[in-house]
């Protein structure tokens, strides 16, 4: 197979959801068609024994959640699918937005009992920033759900997103008889006997008297009303419209049953891209373009205790990435060879030689990389539009306990700021015995205070700060704290030197700029602020 080819049988998506709408099911479902994993139960066991593919974070371990985004590939049907997983605990970091950026598309999973939840919502918000395609898989139709009309109006009022539902389902719950093929009129009627591929395709009229004796009269008739009122009401299906994010196609099945599953991930294989470009200023850079290029979307360090390593994740933007080739690290300004690039496959890391537009490698780091760096082949030097910024929005007074370690607690403090899981503050005029700092999800902090502990050996004193929203000060001369009249807000340098002023609530920065006309407050990269 040629480069072009490789590269355009690639579907790189990541998977969102409110926690237990039943991602890993489906992920697993997934895997499993894939034959990258021979049973259930590898992907979902992680979630419990949290062995293989994060062992290196005892947290999540004790907390039974998954707190970085991995990373999975597999083979379908001469497709190969980079799965990004993005952590769906309420409490979430920079990471799952970054893990976004790396993406071509979203598969929103939702719970048929629940509709949109808080989670969703957010996470969707970042796909909507990008315009990428959405794609809802509506799951637990096995179990008592609500009403599918309902449900896709939900999603159309509390997301802002037309959908399209591209099948509908027959009944819910115990009496959950498949899904009707709204393109094909067929009915996928499944049979349950343990879960494995049951469906049979049944193509039918829906006039069809059959079909009484398929899914019983009652079921029949509710469906052909439905179908009728869809193809009355319903926006019409636009490939084009899906594409830009603008229509969200819907698909209903049931993940633990094995219920839609295929033929979802068979439309959605169908309805997504191949790896998309991505902006370098002026330029576009397709992912066909022989020359290799990618950028880092995510640093981890310590992803394996014993060896104190640091991974940095990059998606590939064009081209064909070999081990061993010379690469051109922008922001560095330098040429190096990325050392044993790895990919994971399934539960297990894997070395590998070659990838492609698409695909997502880590290469170690020896503390060269940040987030957003370009590589490119030797002779090009252009730089990806940066990734944004999440303003945090929980801050912390932090110090180590006992004086002594002052070093180990700033060394680790930056490492684990420079990974991008935090944002580090600290107040002018003080020297760094303490430091401020900012996330966007409060697991972060037991996520920083876990690690200080077990890599550094400094124990926190934390003490909770009331801020919640920031600005940067615009001023071309650096602003001083007693010349301005900042109320209960605080001015405080990054690590750049940037000034930033935190405040306590979003009608506290109209309070403080009332005030200090001369001031300039300039928004702070992409997230809430609503
Ligand atoms: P998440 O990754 O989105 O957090 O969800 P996960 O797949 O772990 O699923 C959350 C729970 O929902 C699990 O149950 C899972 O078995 C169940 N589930 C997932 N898909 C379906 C479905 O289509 N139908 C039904 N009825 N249940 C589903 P659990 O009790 O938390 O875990 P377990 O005991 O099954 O391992």
């Amino acid at each position: 197979m040629d480069m072009t080819q490789e590269i355009a049988r690639r579907r790189t998506f990541a998977i969102i959801s409110h926690p237990d709408a039943g991602k890993t099911t489906l992920t697993e479902k997934f895997l499993l068609y894939g034959g990258a994993i021979a049973q259930a139960g590898v992907v979902k066991g992680k979630k419990n024994a949290r062995a293989a593919t994060s062992d290196w974070m005892e947290i999540e371990k004790q907390r039974g959640i998954s707190v970085t985004s991995s990373v999975m590939q597999f083979q379908y049907e001469g497709y190969c699918i980079n799965i990004l997983d993005t952590p769906g605990h309420q409490d979430f970091s920079e990471d799952t937005y970054r893990t976004l950026m790396a993406a071509d598309s979203a598969v929103m999973v939702i719970d048929a009992a629940k509709g949109v939840e808080a989670q969703t919502r957010k996470l969707f918000k970042v796909c909507v920033m990008r315009d990428i395609p959405i794609f809802t898989f509506i799951n637990k139709m096995d179990r008592e759900a609500r009403d599918p009309f309902e449900l896709c109006q939900e999603i159309e009022k509390e997301l802002g997103i037309d959908t399209y539902a591209v099948n509908w389902p027959i009944g819910c719950g115990k009496e959950f008889q498949g899904v009707y093929d709204r393109a094909k009129g067929k009915i996928i009627h499944f049979s349950s006997n343990g879960g494995a591929k049951a469906a049979t395709a049944t193509e039918v009229d829906l006039g069809d008297p059959g079909l009484d004796g398929l899914i019983g009269p009652r079921l029949h008739g509710q469906l052909q009303e439905d179908v009728e009122l869809l193809d009355g009401a319903s926006c019409a299906f636009d490939l084009d419209r899906v594409r830009h994010g603008k229509l969200s196609p819907v698909f209903f099945g049931s993940a633990l049953t094995n219920f839609g599953v295929e033929p979802f991930l068979e439309d959605f294989l169908r309805m997504t891209t191949a790896p998309l470009p991505r902006r370098a200023g002026e330029e576009t850079v397709e992912a066909t373009d022989p020359a290799f290029s990618a950028f880092v979307f995510k640093i981890q360090a310590n992803m394996n205790k014993a060896h104190r390593d640091r991974i940095a994740f990059m998606r590939v933007v064009s081209g064909k990435f070999e081990a061993d080739q010379e690469v051109y690290h922008v922001q560095g300004g330098k040429a190096l060879k990325l050392s044993r690039p790895q990919q994971l496959m399934a539960a297990e890391r894997e070395i590998i030689s070659e990838a492609y537009a698409g695909d997502i490698i880590g290469v170690f780091d020896p503390g060269i990389f940040s987030i957003g760096d370009t590589l490119c082949a030797k002779g090009k030097k252009f730089r990806f539009d940066p990734i944004p910024t999440f303003a945090p929005e929980h801050f912390q007074r932090i110090r180590s306990m006992d004086t002594m370690k002052r070093k180990q607690f700033l060394k680790g403090v930056e490492q684990i700021a420079q990974e991008g899981a935090i944002q580090i503050f600290k107040p002018p005029y003080t020297g760094m015995e303490e430091v401020i700092v900012g996330v966007v999800g409060t697991l972060q902090f037991d996520v920083l205070a876990y690690r200080l502990r077990s890599e550094y050996n400094v124990e926190l004193h934390t003490e909770g700060l009331p801020y919640c929203y920031l600005r940067m000060v615009g001023n071309e001369e650096p602003v001083k704290e007693d010349e301005l009249n900042l109320g209960d807000a605080k001015l405080v340098e990054d690590y750049k030197g940037h000034q930033i002023v935190l405040f306590t609530s979003f009608w506290s920065i109209g309070w403080v700029q009332e005030r200090n006309k001369d001031l300039i407050l300039l928004e702070f990269g992409g997230g809430k602020e609503e």
